[in-house]
């Protein structure tokens, strides 16, 4: 192969065979346990890549247009990176370097999210890594909540899929204006979000759906017995509240549910939950890296959030992928909004963009990053500040894999 074997086009529908040909052979799967519903209901072919090798597809990658909730309840258009894969053969020989290039130069939105496959890879593309945290919670059967714990009266019920699922929608859409990182479902990616066929279940059942007033949970049960007795085990799916006292009465049913095992759960990492029981320490929590975050116009990204602190700084920023966003920055927020200008004034901080990047969405410290050397300090106190100004309202938190 010479030094650029690859040419890079737009897919159309016609290119479904061979684009599922590659997903399975880049994620190492049989062709039909692929995910199917992407392929169907989520990919936006016009915003998808494939990489030829002379005739044969060797790689893709696809943006999706998506909303997702920013820092200050702002719902911005966000350019979701999904599909990315190069088959075996074909791999380290540059074909992502191209799909990337040609995927994140051209899109409209100011930012772009991924969720990484492989940690080591997009911090390269300018990508911030760790934009987003999920906690893996386990919490033991039965276990207590504290006395002042308000679990209202309202009954959770259990209903078919077909009952829950125009509820579902309509409570995910009234909640996820307020949580940072959540996105705008469409049709289609409700249906990828809750595929449920056989080969996905692990062993487990079908969803179950639980519906109460102002929330519901959607989980799997794995039904279990050792000598001590049944281990039923529950795997939360998705659980949205649009109160505190919906969230602690679909938390309560769940662990009443079943006999003896655990209720796990992969949530946000200030999820409430440990501190509503009698014994937090029953808690058990593991932290993972989720939302990787690109800024790609990044004045605008900048601008389109809100932020918790006034600040006045010059932010020299570097981005040799996308060489509009480097230089230095004049970044001014006032009552909690921003303006991101041109300057030559000398800096008082520079950063690579991927650091801003995994800063955006407010929960990833500036100051933390400075730590790392991923961010430096020219003016004493300056990353202090911009580091608290960054700090969303909540830790930010993405429930679904796109
Ligand atoms: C990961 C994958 C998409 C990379 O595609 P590729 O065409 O082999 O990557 P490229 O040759 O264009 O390399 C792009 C850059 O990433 C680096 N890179 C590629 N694979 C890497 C790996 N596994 N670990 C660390 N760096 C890697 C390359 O060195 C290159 O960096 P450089 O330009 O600074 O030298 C491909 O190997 C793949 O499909 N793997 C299996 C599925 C997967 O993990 N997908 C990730 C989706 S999130």
């Amino acid at each position: 192969m010479g030094d650029d074997p690859f040419t890079v086009r737009v897919l159309t529908v016609d290119d479904v065979v061979p684009l599922r040909r590659v997903l399975a052979g880049a994620f190492l799967t049989d062709l039909d346990e692929d995910r199917p519903e992407r392929v169907e209901h989520v990919i936006e072919f016009d915003r998808a890549r494939g990489v030829f090798h002379g005739d044969e597809m060797v790689g893709v990658g696809a943006v999706l247009t998506r909303e997702i909730t920013l820092p200050g309840g702002v719902v911005a258009p966000a350019a979701a990176l999904t599909a990315a894969g190069v088959r075996p053969g074909y791999q380290r020989r540059g074909a992502l370097n191209r799909l990337v290039a040609s995927l994140v130069d051209g899109v409209p939105e100011a930012f772009a999210v991924l969720w990484a496959s492989d940690g080591a890879i997009y911090g390269r593309f300018g990508c911030g890594s760790l934009a987003s945290d999920l906690v893996h919670v386990a919490l033991p059967h039965g276990a207590a909540f504290h006395a002042g714990v308000d679990v209202g009266d309202a009954v959770v019920r259990e209903v078919t899929r077909e009952q829950a699922l125009p509820v579902l929608k309509e409570v995910y859409e009234r909640v996820r204006t307020s949580r940072v990182g959540w996105l705008g479902r469409t049709d289609g990616s409700w249906e990828f979000h809750l595929a449920d066929e056989d080969r996905y279940r692990d062993g487990l059942s079908a969803f179950r759906y639980a519906l109460h007033p102002r929330g519901y949970v959607v989980y799997r049960v794995k039904t279990a017995w050792d000598e001590r007795g049944p281990r039923d085990e529950l795997h939360v799916h998705e659980l949205v509240a649009e109160t505190d006292v919906a969230h602690a009465a679909l938390y309560r049913h769940l662990l009443d549910l079943g006999l003896g095992g655990e209720v796990t759960h992969h949530t946000a990492a200030d999820d409430p939950i440990p501190h509503l029981l009698a014994n937090p320490r029953a808690a058990v929590r593991r932290r993972h890296d989720a939302l990787w975050v690109r800024l790609v116009h990044l004045d605008r990204a900048l601008e389109q959030r809100r932020y918790l602190s006034d600040v006045d700084v010059v932010i020299e920023v570097d981005d040799p992928l996308l060489p509009r966003n480097a230089g230095r920055w004049r970044f001014t927020v006032e009552k909690g909004r921003a303006s991101v200008r041109r300057t030559d004034d000398e800096p008082d901080v520079s950063a690579d963009v991927a650091a801003l990047g995994s800063a955006f969405l407010g929960g990833t410290r500036l100051s933390v990053l400075a730590r790392a050397g991923r961010v430096r300090e020219h003016t004493s106190g300056s990353v202090g500040a911009l580091s608290v100004a960054f700090l969303a309202e909540h830790a930010p938190h993405c429930p679904e894999l796109f």
